[in-house]
């Protein structure tokens, strides 16, 4: 599309944003600092996080699907709606959700055994069984034919969602084309989440232990007067905790996959560990599966899904030696920082043993697949304990390896994509 912004934000970096702790840049009137420096990343977004909200941009890209929800909530109003939803998102909670989550997984596994040896295209496959679980594990209900709806209702609003020019020169509260197609399509998705939700409501009410990620919700209460969410919030919860969680999550797969694929030492001590194992006896799955949640947590170093955390400055303030004024951009890239030769050894390395018990511990403010300070990602433990579980039923079942040499590049947009359709041939282990 003529007026979208240049698509792959990765090729906008220059090679001083891979050395240099604060780059600082004029953008559109304002500065934008990118920020690859822990002290500077703590202030903004620990310390000082109350001086810095989500950019109009980000907003604007979000809104219609987000609407009211966690995401995009700012100020008192987030805070409550964050100590409301918190419950659902402890590793305690997750408790009930591993045996399903492993189901699925193993179901939509055995089906894919009937194509091994054939090319597939792997970003798909990781697409629809990140759906199904995040379709499943909200609701309960069988996804076969939602699955591909709601597959196709994302897809169509993540073709329109990219900033375009429109949005940087037109102000902020004048609709303009962009916003109208990405309303529509929306629309579109709302309508089949609130579809979703009265299938759910018919079903009964909630039992007392929760089944699934919705009955949480509905258990969530406002910490002021105790109330629950309302319709329309509940609709803007469920969208927001999909679309944050299954892509981000899918694309972390592919690229653990990817990166086994090119890595056969590694692939194969993943996956004799994955074929040990006797199954999830509820402990803490790092330590039941430590190669394999290495291996997540070097493939998310690497390829970091959510490659770009932005803030918009509300006040005067400093970090380090630079002024910042109201209006600048704040960004942190994980993709950056993690690939910083100052803090990382051999950063563009595929190592999972930086990530092994016994290995030096890691700071806090160079890795940041999941972000960091009181906005940290909510489905952290979610995501962790879907790719762990995951990865492990794949690597038993599978070897993954490529059809071709053509290397994959990823695309910066919203989350990290591969640049084409990469194919892969699984090869059955059992
Ligand atoms: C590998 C998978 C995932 C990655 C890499 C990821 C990454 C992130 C990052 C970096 C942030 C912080 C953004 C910021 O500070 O501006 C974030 C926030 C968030 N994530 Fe995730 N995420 C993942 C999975 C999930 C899942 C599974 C869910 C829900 C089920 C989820 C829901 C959210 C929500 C609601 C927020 C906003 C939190 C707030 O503003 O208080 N994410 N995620």
């Amino acid at each position: 599309m003529a007026f979208t912004l240049g698509r792959n934000v990765l090729s906008v970096w220059g090679e001083e944003s891979y050395r240099r702790e604060i780059v600082s840049s004029p953008f559109f009137g304002v500065t934008s600092f990118t920020l690859n420096d822990p002290e500077a990343i703590r202030h903004v977004f620990v310390d000082n996080h109350e001086a810095y909200v989500r950019t109009s941009i980000t907003r604007r890209m979000l809104k219609p699907m987000l609407g009211r929800g966690l995401f995009l909530a700012e100020g008192e109003d987030w805070r409550h709606q964050r100590r409301a939803l918190a419950p659902a998102f402890t590793p305690r909670a997750m408790d009930p959700l591993r045996p399903l989550m492993t189901r699925i997984a193993q179901e939509r596994l055995d089906q894919l055994a009937r194509r091994t040896g054939r090319p597939i295209d792997l970003f798909e496959q990781t697409q629809r069984l990140t759906l199904e679980i995040a379709g499943r594990t909200m609701f309960s209900m069988e996804m076969t034919d939602r699955a591909e709806r709601m597959r196709a209702l994302v897809d169509g609003y993540a073709a329109r969602v990219g900033p375009s020019v429109f949005d940087l020169v037109l102000p902020a509260n004048m609709p303009n084309p962009t916003d109208l197609r990405r309303g529509m399509a929306a629309n579109r998705f709302k309508a089949f989440i609130e579809e979703m939700i009265a299938e759910r409501a018919a079903a009964g009410p909630a039992p007392d232990v929760a089944r699934d990620l919705c009955d949480l919700l509905l258990a969530a209460r406002d910490p002021r007067d105790g109330s629950p969410f309302d319709k329309e919030m509940l609709r803007d919860q469920v969208s927001t905790m999909i679309l944050a969680g299954h892509e981000t999550t899918a694309v972390a797969l592919f690229w653990t996959l990817l990166l086994l694929s090119l890595s056969p030492g590694h692939q194969e001590e993943a996956a004799a560990e994955a074929v040990a194992w006797s199954g999830d006896d509820g402990t803490p799955l790092p330590a039941q599966l430590p190669v394999i949640h290495a291996v997540a947590s070097e493939a998310m170093r690497l390829y970091p899904p959510a490659f770009l955390v932005t803030r918009v400055a509300t006040k005067p303030d400093r970090i380090g030696a630079h002024a910042v004024s109201p209006g600048d951009m704040i960004n942190v890239s994980p993709w950056l920082l993690h690939r910083q030769e100052r803090l990382w050894a051999d950063p563009h390395a595929f190592d999972p043993r930086r990530f092994m018990p016994g290995a030096p511990p890691i700071d806090r403010l160079v890795y940041l697949p999941f972000g960091i300070g009181p906005r940290i990602c909510i489905g952290a433990h979610f995501a962790t304990t879907e790719l762990v579980l995951v990865l492990a039923e794949w690597l038993k079942r599978f070897r993954v390896e490529r059809t071709d040499d053509r290397p994959v590049m990823p695309v910066g947009t919203v989350t990290l994509r591969p640049d084409h359709l990469a194919r892969f041939r699984l090869h059955a282990r059992m």
